[in-house]
């Protein structure tokens, strides 16, 4: 089988070695890729937000099969442009993708399909905005929209600056904003593999949103992750399934809106129960990094099954035993403004992800993004896993690298 993956972060780095790694796909192209998948694949470029350049691309490559990575695109609706030319792809439709590109529009869906989900407002100026804060009380949550890759949402007891980041978001960008109930409890994301009518979970992980140690400071796209969740109960994932993930599913299935891709449902367990914070449509990315390193079932021949509607055909997932950890190494300064073109050392190929990486005009790797590297570590428990993965990030060169040194600790 042929795979063309769209993207060129670190979850598409991870996604990549599976691929590589599964005996079904004889050849992989990434497009546009990044350093680290040039040896995995053949890297090709692309504008992966272009619907049409995609489509193209799949066609002249031959792809049996195309995944998209990451949202943008999804939200474009790239998928949608690719399945026109009839070519099996792994992710949503640029409508069925609303349920991440728009808050509004996810809330609307999990209040059809009873989902349990935080109370919201959607507020269009300042006398509501205000209205909702004072309703809902500290801690305020504010989010954008729209897409904000992690970065949108503020969360804080400082009531002016919840009003100012509400009023930023009215004004910037679709002149609304939505407010609403903090969500207190450990929070948890897990990863449905959707062929439109069935789905399967994989391993549930948790994430490490902010930038500073403790859970202090801005959030961030995710800082670290681990799976799975000796904390968690027994019956965790069989809740999310037949609460959120099933009814959700059903809902846009019945607008007839099939979700083909991944339902990434990222959860609060409350004291009262779980509920939904948010959804995305595609892999939580660090989490997906740590997930793979522990699936055994061949990604292709999985997510190949989801796009071509036979995911009831197929065996149950398998799982190695142990854990995974992953930790995130960023650039200086993220996720403000970051210092780019900085050289970077990576020891471990294998099991370090690029992201924000690139290769200068002599050939040097560099850095270029916010979030750096992925180093994924296992073992037979969290803690040895935490270890490794500790042991991969010491071993990265990068002036003003950082790295939080509280993934997974304590677990
Ligand atoms: P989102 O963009 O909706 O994924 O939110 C990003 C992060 O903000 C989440 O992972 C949470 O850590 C935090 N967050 C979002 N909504 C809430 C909420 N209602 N209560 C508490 N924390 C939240
Ligand atoms: N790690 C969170 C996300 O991918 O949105």
């Amino acid at each position: 089988m042929r795979v063309l993956l769209i993207g060129s972060g670190g979850r598409e780095h991870a996604l990549a070695a599976s691929l590589a790694a599964d005996e079904s796909v004889t050849k992989l192209i990434c497009a546009p890729g990044n350093p680290g998948m040039g040896a995995l694949g053949e890297c090709v470029p692309v504008n992966q937000t272009d619907p049409a350049a995609v489509a193209s691309l799949a066609v002249t490559s031959a792809a049996d099969l195309v995944i998209v990575g990451p949202e943008a695109p999804l939200v474009a609706g790239v998928a949608d442009a690719v399945r026109a030319k009839g070519i099996p792809v792994y992710g949503p439709s640029g409508e069925a993708a609303r349920i991440e590109g728009s808050k509004a529009f996810a809330k609307e869906i999990m209040a059809a399909a009873s989902v349990p989900t935080a109370a919201a407002r959607v507020c269009r100026g300042r006398e509501e905005a205000e209205a909702a804060l004072d309703e809902f009380g500290a801690p305020y949550v504010v989010k954008d929209d729209g897409l904000a890759a992690g970065k949108g949402v503020v969360v804080t007891d400082d009531r002016a600056q919840a009003l100012a980041h509400a009023l930023e978001c009215v004004s910037a960008n679709h002149g609304r904003v939505v407010i609403e109930e903090y969500l207190d409890g450990p929070e948890v994301s897990l990863f449905v593999v959707s062929d439109g009518k069935h789905a399967k979970p994989l391993l549930p992980a948790q994430d490490y949103k902010r930038i500073g140690e403790g859970g202090t400071g801005p959030n961030t796209g995710g800082m670290g992750a681990y799976t799975p969740l000796p904390w968690a109960p027994d019956d965790l994932v069989a809740e999310i399934m037949e609460r959120v993930a099933e009814p959700t599913l059903a809902e846009l299935a019945g607008r007839g809106i099939p979700f083909v891709g991944t339902l990434y449902c990222g959860l609060a367990l409350t004291s009262k129960g779980l509920k939904v914070v948010e959804f995305n449509a595609r892999f939580g990315d660090p989490e997906i990094q740590a997930v793979l390193a522990l699936l055994e079932t061949p990604l292709g021949e999985l997510l190949h099954a989801a796009a071509t509607g036979r995911l009831a055909d197929t065996d149950s997932l398998w799982w190695r035993e142990g854990a995974a950890v992953c930790v995130v190494v960023a650039n200086e300064g993220y996720p403000g403004d970051t210092v780019t073109g900085r050289p970077l050392y990576v020891a471990d190929e294998a099991r370090i992800f690029h992201a924000g990486t690139a290769l200068d005009a002599a050939g040097q790797l560099i850095a270029t993004g916010g979030r750096v590297l992925n180093c994924v570590g296992t073992g037979a428990s969290v803690a040895q896993a935490r270890q490794d993965a500790y042991a991969l990030a010491e071993g990265v060169k990068l002036e003003g690298g950082y790295y939080r040194r509280d993934i997974a600790a304590n677990i």
